[in-house]
C-alpha cells in the first residue's frame, strides 16, 4: 500500500539507488525489498510449478518428468544447463562463466508414501508423495534461476544451480559429484524446509548439523528343529535376542557421552510356528553419528558384536551393511565462515528477528557429500503456518507445505549467491 503513495520518480530513484548499493557491496533494506519484491511477483508461477511437481511425484533416480519440467522452464528463460547427470540430474549455469563460482543445490525426488492430505493438488501417483518438501526445494531453486538470470549483468562470477536426483537413500549427490556437478565451485548452499520454524524465518548453525547415517541387516543362522527338543537344534531366536541387547551397550558403554550416536534395531524377522525352532532370524536397523569417523567406528563394532554374539550361541552371522541399496551418508558439517554468510544474508533479507539457531538432528542428508569436497551450509527454511495447516513433520503422509515459502527461498538462494560472489572477488585474475 505504501508504495502506491510513493510518486513514480521516487520508485525509480529507489530502484536505481538499490542497484547502486548492490554494485558497491552494501546490502541493505532496499536491496532486500528489491529481491523479495521480484520473487513475490513470481509467486503465482512458483506455486504452479510446485503444484505440478507435487501432483506428479517420482522416486529416486526416476525423476524424469520433474527433470523435464525444470528443463522446459529453463529453456523458456533462456538459461543454459548440462543434462543428464546421474540419470535425471542437471546443472544450470548463470553469470560470467569465470571464478568465483558458487553452487546452489536442490533435490528432486519424492518418497514412497501415500499422501493422506485431501486437496486439489494431491499426489496423482499412488504410493508416492512429496512428503519431504523436495518439490519446494526444486521450485525455489528454479525461482532463483529466474531471478539470477534477470540480474546476471550484476553477477561478479558464476552460479551453478544443481538439481539432483535421489536424496532419499540413493546418495544422488555422490553420483552428481562423480559426473562433474560441482565444476569449479568453491562454496555450496542448500536449504531444507522446516515445519518447526515459521514461514519467513530461517535457522542455521555452524559445525555438525545432521548425522552420518548407515543401515545394517544381519542373518543369524542356527539349526531348526522341534521346540520340544531344543538340545537337538541351535536356536537363532535366543542368539538374536542376546545380539540386540549387546548392540544397545555399544552407545551406552563405548561412546563418549558428549558425542551423539544412535543405534536402532528396527525389525526382527524369524520363525513361523509356536512349536518350531526356526533355522535363522534376520534383524536390521540404522546407525547414526554426528561425525563420519564415529559412524565408521560404530559400523565396525556392530559387525564384531553381531558375529561374536552369534558365535557364543553356536550360530553364524551374515552381515550386510546394505551399501549398495542404502549407501552410507557422511555427516553434514556446516562451514563456520559460510554459516556467518548465511546469518548475515538472512538478516538483510528477512530481518534479524527471523534468523535463528538451528537444532542438530540425527537425520541424514546427502548434501554432506558436497561438503566433504568444498565448504557448504545446509540451512533450514521455515514453513510453519498453523492457519494453512503447515504443521506436520516431513515423511508424514499429512505433510503440508505453506507455499509462501517459495518466493522467500527463491530470494534467499539468489541473495546468498549474489552477495557471496561480491564478497569473493579475490578469485578473479588468479
Ligand atoms: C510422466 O509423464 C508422462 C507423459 O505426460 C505420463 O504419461 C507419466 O504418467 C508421467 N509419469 C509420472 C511418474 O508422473
Ligand atoms: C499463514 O498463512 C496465511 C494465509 O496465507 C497468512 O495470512 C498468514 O500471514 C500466514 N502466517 C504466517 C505466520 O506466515
Amino acid at each position: 500500500m505504501v508504495t502506491l503513495l510513493i510518486p513514480r520518480f521516487m520508485s525509480i530513484l529507489l530502484v536505481c539507488l538499490s542497484s547502486l548499493s548492490a554494485i558497491q557491496g552494501s546490502y541493505d533494506q532496499a536491496y532486500a525489498k528489491e529481491i523479495l519484491g521480484s520473487a513475490n511477483r513470481d509467486r503465482d508461477w512458483l506455486v504452479s510449478i510446485r503444484r505440478k511437481i507435487h501432483e506428479n511425484p517420482e522416486l529416486r533416480f526416476e525423476e524424469h518428468n520433474t527433470s523435464a519440467l525444470i528443463r522446459s522452464e529453463l529453456d523458456k528463460l533462456g538459461i543454459s544447463y548440462t543434462y543428464p547427470l546421474a540419470k535425471t540430474g542437471l546443472v544450470a549455469q548463470i553469470g560470467s562463466g569465470s571464478p568465483p563460482v558458487v553452487a546452489l543445490r536442490a533435490d528432486m525426488d519424492a518418497l514412497p508414501l501415500q499422501e493422506l492430505v485431501e486437496w486439489e493438488h494431491k499426489s496423482k501417483n499412488r504410493g508416492k508423495m512429496h512428503g519431504c518438501g523436495h518439490d519446494a526445494h526444486t521450485t525455489m531453486l528454479l525461482g532463483a534461476a529466474k531471478l539470477l538470470n534477470q540480474r546476471k549483468d550484476n553477477l561478479k562470477g558464476t552460479v551453478r544451480l544443481i538439481f539432483q536426483p535421489a536424496e532419499e537413500g540413493g546418495a544422488g549427490a555422490s553420483h552428481m559429484i562423480k559426473e562433474g556437478a560441482l565444476g569449479d565451485s568453491e562454496a555450496i548452499f542448500g536449504m531444507h524446509v522446516s515445519y518447526t520454524a515459521a514461514t519467513g524465518s530461517i535457522e542455521t548453525l555452524p559445525g555438525p548439523v545432521l548425522a552420518a547415517v548407515s543401515f545394517f541387516e544381519a542373518k543369524i543362522v542356527g539349526k531348526g528343529g522341534h521346540a520340544a527338543e531344543p538340545h537337538t537344534s541351535v536356536d537363532p531366536v535366543l542368539a538374536a535376542s542376546f545380539t540386540m541387547l549387546a548392540l544397545q551397550q555399544l552407545i551406552s558403554r563405548e561412546v563418549d557421552p558428549l558425542e551423539s550416536q544412535v543405534l536402532s534395531v528396527t525389525y526382527v524377522r524369524g520363525g513361523t510356528a509356536s512349536n518350531i525352532i526356526p533355522s535363522y532370524v534376520e534383524i536390521g536397523g540404522t546407525l547414526r553419528s554426528l561425525t563420519t569417523e564415529g559412524l565408521h567406528q560404530l559400523q565396525h563394532r556392530v559387525k564384531e558384536v553381531i558375529e561374536g554374539q552369534a558365535a557364543v550361541h553356536r550360530c553364524k552371522a551374515y552381515i550386510d551393511m546394505r551399501e549398495e541399496d542404502m549407501p552410507p551418508y557422511p555427516a553434514c558439517v556446516n562451514d563456520e565462515t559460510l554459516h556467518r554468510h548465511v546469518d548475515r544474508v538472512g538478516r538483510i533479507l528477512l530481518g534479524p528477528e527471523n534468523v535463528k539457531v538451528a537444532n542438530k538432528v540425527m537425520a541424514g542428508e546427502d548434501f554432506a557429500f558436497y561438503q566433504e569436497l568444498i565448504p557448504g551450509v545446509m540451512l533450514s527454511i521455515g514453513i510453519r503456518n498453523e492457519t494453512v495447516g503447515s504443521i506436520h513433520s516431513p515423511h508424514s503422509p499429512h505433510f503440508f507445505l505453506d507455499e509462501d515459502v517459495l518466493p522467500v527461498g527463491a530470494a534467499l538462494h539468489t541473495a546468498l549467491a549474489e552477495i557471496y560472489l561480491n564478497d569473493h572477488q579475490h578469485a578473479i585474475g588468479l
